[in-house]
């Protein structure tokens, strides 16, 4: 049966070459005229976006001020920053002008203003936030989807608490995607990118409970283009058409569109990741490949039918012998594929050494974070999170 569903994607997406001119008219289509503009260590300042985005904004009359700084797996202290900064400029609206650590962190600087008391609160799951400053986005990387998401993934640098605050409040109101823009990317993030878009597909097609085929179909198309687009990329990263396909999958992947129907999305690999990433600061796509060949060998029993099925119908694997020697094939394939895009299948190859002690406390960390009870293909308590973890770390 089709599970009841909701799907709001509010974003209004303005797509292709020289789309950033558009936005000072995107701004001011909202009402504002004061925003502020967040970017992250400099690629924007490098490649001309940031010169040409203010010099749009002042021809549209909208005033601004900056914020750069913010760094790949995005820091509590810079949204403060950006929180304190927003509120004596009187900013109506935070532009984000990167990929998914400057999205998340004008999302998170959105809800500071517009609520009282520590924004923390809202990712430590203390409160829930009642309103967020409107959040536009021109985008440099395909990767995260959040320039559609509900969600923005903050880290308090002070214990490493990597975590998420998902509400429709913060889905951005307007997303300027030139794949052009992308260009610039090194290709371990391009890959990165990729891979993240996959996962995004995956952990909504590996559930249990209601399911409904023609999410299945756009599922698919999302993850074998992306997989497709991903390989032109490895051997030509200029490819414009190649860019504009994995920068629509990476919203696709990430906007609700590829669960509606299914009774639950699993989302196991990337809260695992999440500890990975605030314990080590990996790149997040990276973090998701070294672990979920070791969670979906972990899993795939649980989930059979699913992983059968996403053997034959999306890896192509010939459907002969047991149901499970099927799976296992598609699961070998998918790391296959991670690593034929230089992607790491183990902790190992992620550049990373954990202790015994420190897979503890990631698995601890992450069974406080979900409540002792996460995904939907298996779910997965501590001991289970720490088993996954060791195996990847074999
Ligand atoms: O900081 P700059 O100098 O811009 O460099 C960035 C950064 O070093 C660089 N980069 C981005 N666009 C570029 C570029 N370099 C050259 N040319 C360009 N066009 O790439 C590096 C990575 O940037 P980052 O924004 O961190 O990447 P990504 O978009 O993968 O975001 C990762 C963060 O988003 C979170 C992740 O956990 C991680 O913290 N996620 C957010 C989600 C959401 N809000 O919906 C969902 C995801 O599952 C994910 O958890
Ligand atoms: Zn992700």
């Amino acid at each position: 049966m089709v599970h009841n569903f909701i799907y709001y994607t509010p974003t209004k997406v303005v797509f292709g070459k020289n789309t950033e001119k558009e936005t000072g008219k995107l701004v001011r289509e909202q009402g504002c005229q004061k925003v502020l503009i967040v970017y992250g260590g400099g690629s924007v300042v490098r490649s001309g976006l940031l010169d040409r985005v203010k010099e749009v904004l002042t021809e549209a009359e909208v005033a601004f001020i900056e914020l750069g700084g913010v760094v790949p797996n995005p820091h509590l202290s810079k949204v403060y920053e950006g929180i304190d900064a927003a509120k004596k400029f009187g900013a109506q609206l935070i532009l984000a002008v990167g990929g998914g650590s400057v999205i998340d962190t004008a999302k998170a600087i959105g809800y500071g203003v517009a609520n009282e008391g520590d924004v923390w609160d809202f990712y430590d799951f203390k409160r829930q936030p009642k309103a967020c400053l409107p959040i536009g986005v021109v985008l440099t990387i395909a990767a995260t989807g959040s320039e559609m998401s509900d969600s923005s993934v903050i880290t308090k640098e002070e214990g490493g608490l990597k975590r998420a605050c998902n509400t429709n409040l913060a889905r951005p109101v307007f997303a300027v995607m030139n794949p052009e823009l992308t260009e610039t990317l090194p290709d371990y993030q391009t890959a990165c990118g990729c891979s993240d878009i996959i996962m995004h597909t995956l952990e909504r097609y590996f559930t249990n409970g209601d399911k409904m085929e023609i999410t299945d179909a756009l599922a698919k198309g999302v993850i074998q283009t992306t997989m497709q687009q991903a390989v032109i990329l490895r051997d030509n990263p200029k490819d414009y058409d190649a860019r504009a396909e994995v920068l629509w999958t990476g919203s696709l992947s990430h906007n609700g569109l590829t669960g509606c129907g299914n009774t639950n999305n699993d989302f196991a690999s990337h809260r695992l990741e999440h500890e990975i990433g605030g314990m080590f600061d990996v790149a997040h796509g990276a973090g998701l490949t070294a672990i979920w060949g070791s969670w979906a060998r972990y899993v795939y029993k649980d989930c059979l039918p699913r992983f059968h099925k996403f053997a034959v119908d999306v890896m192509g694997i010939i459907d002969q012998g047991s149901a499970e020697e099927v799976a296992l094939k598609g699961i070998a394939a998918m790391e296959a594929f991670f690593t034929s895009i230089k992607m790491p299948t183990n902790l190992h190859q992620l550049g990373i050494n954990p202790t015994e002690e420190q897979l503890k406390i990631l698995a601890h960390k992450c069974s406080i974070t979900t409540h002792d009870n996460l995904g939907s293909a298996k779910v997965l308590h501590e001991a289970d999170m720490l088993a996954i973890y060791q195996a990847a770390n074999q």
